[in-house]
């Protein structure tokens, strides 16, 4: 296990996650909170890419079952973010069919984002 300032950056924005989710009757909170988090996460993963070759790494270490693990959470986190979007959006132009959709998707977003945050202690490369 190597650890670095990214993985406390990784678990501040979780926070932050849980924060924003802690306000979800209050959109006037609740919205501007996801959204720095969408961009503070896509944030990571640039700053990994440019810095560290993420893709090429995780591309050369696909072979192995923990980093397949790492890359299912981190791409299902990136779809659960892109469903939040147009469905919160929708929700808060009054489209209160989508609130069941929207949440059913914030728990498996919540779980898969906490898998990325754990499994990121034995993926990291340490170059
Ligand atoms: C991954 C990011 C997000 C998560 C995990 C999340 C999570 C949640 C949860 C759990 C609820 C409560 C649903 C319920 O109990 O019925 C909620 C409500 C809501 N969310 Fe999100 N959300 C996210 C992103 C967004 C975004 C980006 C927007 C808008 C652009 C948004 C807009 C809303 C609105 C309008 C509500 C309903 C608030 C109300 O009760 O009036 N959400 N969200």
């Amino acid at each position: 296990m190597n650890l670095d300032w990214i993985h406390f950056y990784s678990g501040a924005v979780l926070l932050l996650i849980l924060v924003g989710i802690s306000q979800k009757r209050t959109p006037k909170r609740h919205i501007p909170i996801m959204i720095s988090c969408f961009v503070l996460d896509l944030a990571s993963v640039l700053y990994l890419e440019f810095t560290r070759d993420a893709v090429f790494e995780a591309y050369r270490r696909a072979p192995e079952s923990i980093m397949q693990i790492h890359l299912f959470f981190a791409i299902t986190t990136l779809v659960g973010y892109f469903v939040a979007l147009p469905t919160g959006i929708l929700l808060f132009k009054g489209r209160k069919h989508l609130r069941k959709f929207h949440k059913w998707n914030a728990m498996v977003f919540l779980i898969v984002r906490c898998g990325v945050f754990i499994t990121s202690f034995w993926v990291h490369s340490k170059v």
